[in-house]
């Protein structure tokens, strides 16, 4: 049983391989939070932690400080108006504008399996996993709100998974301004708060900040998880390396406006707190009627970044993706939008396809610029029609020439938006997010659509789906390309406004279910001008996301470190493209352009025409060298060797097969210099007692000299030179 309560200590315990997450009742009515860590074999003694026994006791011990009680108890989950001025989890408005809400343990259940979550994505458990669920009810009579908190314990992956559904139990409606999903409160270690951060082009950089008092906080409010800033927090004790510290991380599997927030109070505790951002959002909540928030996969660690990196890693492989690409190698694809833009007809892409087919490349994509006027970016988008003076005979046609040159057909859309020089806009204005009487603002010369309205969802499923249709098209790459201003609904009731934000992404999430599931077959991959929706809620149904618009392979080596911390390499989009390169003008060589993309998808975004001889025979050579590293790629496990953010110098990653017969080492020297010894690179994941060979050498290592002494790295001249070690077990 991963999941157990004793009756007489009032105390849940939820075990997991390695941690163990404890709970409490105080009181026979506070739900407070114990203890999560390390494993407990044995949990005698510690419902002591709740700190029931000292100042300033539980209220049935001393009533008249109940609301320093309030503001100390370590609470599964935090509500306003009670004492408790931390951080709060939940805040509900009455009809008569009251906003006090006491929650009290009114029951609990414990079961097999897990729930999912109606029409958001979850993590899923299979047939036969050991994953159990606790759902503890708790009540504020008062004003007739139920809370079901919900903890899945997936006990081989490790993870505590947390929701919370509200229901309304009363006779008048209630309005939910703010829901988050999980509340965690811990003792201060001197925690550091590990964040990802960034912009458009230069995603997910880790960045690390003292836990200082007062709050810190990652977010969105821009309609999407964002490339600013990412729905993670970490808290990490001083020092924590790959290998070592400890690590309690939260991970909101939703692709919408989020909060994640730390806090450290006057008493050194710690609070962490993840859920949908409050601001602007208020749901209401008639009578009988429920609210599903999104859920937070919890994972601990102690032995630091590492372990935890694999956590995530095999949860989402294992519990998340449900792609049937995921165990299946990727074709190898090239995608015109850095070769063409717009600039390109049918015979254009063929002479492409040509020479793709010729290197190995597997399929075409076609970006952008297909469909409409779309000759530049500011019209088109809605009228998803294909341009016959660009593609003559239409899409079929297309398809039927590229797939005569042996390679599969992939495409893109951006069906959530909306040109303003559109015919979709101009039949129905309406559409638009907007807030009536304000002309609102531009993004990339676009609107977006009202995903809350079902008609436009429909329309927008016809026009991807009737495409689809109409041709044998193996991939598409739904893109997302600008941020919400002036947000309203021509459609939602005044009450009601303060749902768009949350409703638009359901209705992102209901076109992909629909999509994925008329087109079973279909490889999805989704983008945001680059990685502007990166986030768990889009792997449940895409099995890879384009990971940035930065294409150049020094900008990647700090944007794929920071989302390797979190996501399989199987699941991160990376081609690559010309030089200079088009984003920040490097020249960097072709060769590392590609071992930099092998820890990714794979592919290629260039004019392939335009290459020379020996930069044709290069990119032969790196599909090559996909095909014969990729199911490390894709199944092995990752290790973080060395970060250039972190010594400026050279950037270094393994993925080792898991029955640990090969590794493949990447090693960057992003920087030369000068008077500098070739340096020890020590491997992790391998064999102790086995012995290695380089490949395409008769160099053999054992596995204890490749993982604590090292394999010597030489510094060569110039920067930016890259090699990729294949070390299998002899
Ligand atoms: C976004 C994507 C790019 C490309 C363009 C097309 O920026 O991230 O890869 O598809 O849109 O307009």
């Amino acid at each position: 049983m991963s999941i157990t309560f004793d009756r007489a200590s009032n105390l849940f315990q939820l075990n997991t391989k390695s941690t163990s997450y404890l709970i409490g009742i105080a009181d026979d009515q506070y739900i407070g939070h114990i203890y999560y860590g390390r494993k407990l074999d044995n949990c005698q003694g510690c419902y002591e932690l709740l700190r029931t026994e000292e100042r300033p006791f539980v209220p049935s011990k001393n009533q008249r400080d109940k609301s320093a009680f309030g503001d100390c108890f370590p609470y599964e989950y935090s509500t306003v108006g009670v004492g408790d001025y931390r951080e709060s989890c939940l805040s509900v408005r009455t009809p008569q504008g009251h906003r006090v809400c006491e929650l009290v343990y009114t029951g609990h259940e414990i079961f097999d399996g897990k729930p999912e979550l109606p029409g958001l994505p979850s993590v899923f458990a299979k047939e036969g996993d050991q994953a159990q669920t606790l759902e503890i009810t708790c009540e504020d009579a008062q004003i007739g709100l139920k809370a079901v908190l919900r903890y899945s314990v997936f006990e081989d992956a490790d993870a505590v998974v947390r929701s919370v559904l509200l229901e309304n139990t009363g006779s008048g409606p209630l309005y939910i301004e703010r829901v988050l999903s999980a509340c965690m409160d811990l003792d201060d270690e001197s925690f550091e708060m590990l964040t990802l951060t960034g912009s458009w082009g230069r995603e997910r950089h880790i960045t690390k900040c003292p836990l200082t008092y007062g709050k810190h906080a990652a977010s969105s409010t821009r309609g999407c998880s964002s490339h600013q800033e990412h729905p993670f927090a970490a808290l990490v004790t001083p020092g924590t390396t790959q290998d070592t510290g400890e690590v309690y991380a939260m991970h909101f599997v939703y692709s919408g406006n989020f909060l994640a927030l730390c806090q450290k109070s006057q008493h050194d505790s710690v609070r962490m707190v993840m859920g949908i951002h409050p601001e602007g959002f208020e749901w209401v909540l008639k009578p009988g009627a429920t609210f599903q928030a999104p859920e937070v996969v919890c994972v601990y660690s102690d032995q630091g970044l590492g372990k935890m990196s694999h956590t995530f890693h095999d949860l989402y492989r294992g519990h998340l993706i449900r792609s049937p690409y995921l165990h299946k190698k990727r074709p190898v694809l090239i995608n015109n939008w850095e070769a063409t833009y717009f600039d390109f007809d049918a015979d254009k892409l063929v002479e492409i396809a040509k020479d793709a087919k010729e290197a190995g490349i597997e399929m075409l994509v076609m970006d952008d610029g297909w469909f409409g006027r779309r000759n530049r970016d500011d019209r088109s988008l809605g009228d998803w029609t294909v341009n016959e003076e660009k593609l003559p005979g239409g899409l079929s046609a297309m398809v039927e020439r590229v797939r005569g040159e042996g390679l599969a057909f992939g495409i893109w859309f951006e069906p959530e938006m909306v040109s303003p020089d559109s015919d979709l806009y101009r039949a129905h204005p309406d559409w638009a997010i907007q807030v009536p009487g304000r002309t609102p603002a531009q993004s990339r010369a676009q609107y977006v659509l009202d995903l809350s309205r079902p008609e436009v969802v429909d329309y927008v499923y016809a026009c991807v789906a009737g495409i689809l249709r109409s041709a044998d098209i193996s991939y598409v790459k739904w893109d997302m390309n600008r941020q919400f201003t002036d947000l309203g609904s021509m459609a939602l009731l005044p009450e009601h406004q303060g749902e768009l934000a949350h409703r638009y992404i359901l209705g992102v999430y209901e076109l992909q279910e629909r999509l994925i599931t008329e087109f079973p077959d279909l490889l999805l991959e989704n983008c945001a001008s680059g990685g502007g929706r990166f986030d768990p809620g889009m792997f449940y149904y895409s099995p890879q996301i384009w990971c940035s618009d930065d294409t150049d392979a020094v900008e990647r080596l700090a944007i794929q470190e920071g989302t390797a911390l979190l996501y399989p390499l199987s699941c991160i989009g990376a081609h690559v493209s010309a030089c200079p390169n088009h984003i920040v003008g490097r020249n960097t060589p072709f060769a590392t352009r590609g071992n930099v993309a092998l820890a990714g998808t794979f592919g290629y975004e260039l004019d392939i025409t335009r290459l020379s001889a020996d930069e044709k025979e290069q990119v032969r050579q790196q599909v090559e060298l996909y095909h014969r590293y990729n199911h490390l790629v894709q199944e092995g496990v990752y290790y973080r060797i060395a970060s250039w953010q972190e010594n400026h110098l050279y950037d270094c990653w393994e993925v080792a097969a898991e029955d640990k017969s090969e590794a493949a080492v990447t090693y960057v020297q992003v920087l030369s210099g000068v008077n500098v010894r070739s340096r020890k690179i020590r491997l992790k994941g391998l064999d102790e007692g086995a012995l290695y060979r380089l490949e395409g050498t008769d160099q053999v290592y054992s596995g204890q000299v490749l993982m604590y002494g090292g394999v010597l790295v030489k510094m060569e001249e110039g920067d930016f030179v890259s090699r990729v070690m294949h070390f299998v077990r002899v």
